[in-house]
């Protein structure tokens, strides 16, 4: 994806719709709204393709909501959905104090890639890194939502695991026995880590989980798509593509 949430191969915006984000990213740094206003009242410049992953994230969620088990995301960047699911958490199961939400990334962008991916402007050594000490203050921002929530002062349900996703995902996992994988996003990409993370997890999974794959069949990361059909060959599963959001698959574990 490029900054704005559009593939890389292109968006589908033409030049005058990409004139009007423009308008609305200036309009929002301009807000003549205080901030407590303006953090009440963000839908005011919040762009139906930013709101379709809320809705997303909803419906994943609530395929999951009877199950155990953790929240993984492969692949945080700045942690937005993180961010979402605290609050879907919050929202939909307020009392349960074992949902686990968890993060992987090397907050310092992709690196792994090997002959089965594809390498481009977007995803390229270090892509997608973010600012030094960005993992410390996405924990803050997290433990800010979670103690802001319903419940609050029952804290302690992240972990943001950094580092490359070859080692930490096996290592959280053998460290971790009592994990078990209600849902897991994959939006790493690259075949090493998805193919990692899903031989450290098939253990852990259960009927019922579900696994979302960002981008199964875009032919940008075709690393995705080799480690799932590597892995699922003997797995009973159900796959669906997002009704809301085309480019994601939705696997069930059947
Ligand atoms: C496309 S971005 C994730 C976007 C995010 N899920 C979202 O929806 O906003 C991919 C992320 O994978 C991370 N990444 C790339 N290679 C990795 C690796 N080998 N181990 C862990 N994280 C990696 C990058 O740092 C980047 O943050």
């Amino acid at each position: 994806m490029t900054i704005d949430g559009t593939s890389s191969e292109g968006t589908s915006a033409d030049r005058e719709q990409l004139e009007f984000r423009r308008r609305l990213t200036a309009m929002f740094g301009e807000s003549p709204l205080p901030p407590e206003h303006l953090m009440f009242n963000l839908g005011l410049y919040t762009r139906s393709s930013v709101l379709v992953k809320f809705l997303f994230m909803h419906d994943v969620y609530q395929r999951i909501r009877n199950l155990p088990g953790a929240l993984i995301e492969l692949g945080v960047w700045w942690g937005q959905n993180l961010v979402l699911l605290e609050n879907l958490r919050a929202i939909l199961e307020p009392f349960n104090k074992q949902r686990q939400i968890l993060g992987f990334d090397t907050f310092s962008g992709y690196r792994t890639f090997t002959e089965k991916d594809a390498v481009s402007d977007v995803m390229a050594d270090g892509t997608y890194s973010t600012p030094e000490g960005y993992r410390e203050y996405l924990e803050r921002l997290l433990e800010a939502h979670e103690g802001a929530n319903a419940f609050g002062h029952r804290r302690n349900l992240h972990r943001l695991i950094e580092g490359d996703a070859c080692e930490t995902v096996p290592r959280y996992f053998a460290q971790h026995p009592e994990t078990l994988v209600a849902m897991a996003f994959f939006d790493i990409g690259t075949y090493q880590p998805t193919i990692a993370a899903l031989e450290a997890m098939r253990g852990s999974l259960m009927p019922g989980s579900v696994l979302v794959f960002d981008q199964l069949t875009w032919s940008g990361a075709p690393g995705e798509a080799i480690a799932f059909k590597e892995m699922f060959r003997d797995i009973d599963y159900a796959v669906e593509k997002s009704v809301l959001y085309p480019s994601k698959a939705i696997v069930t574990i059947r």
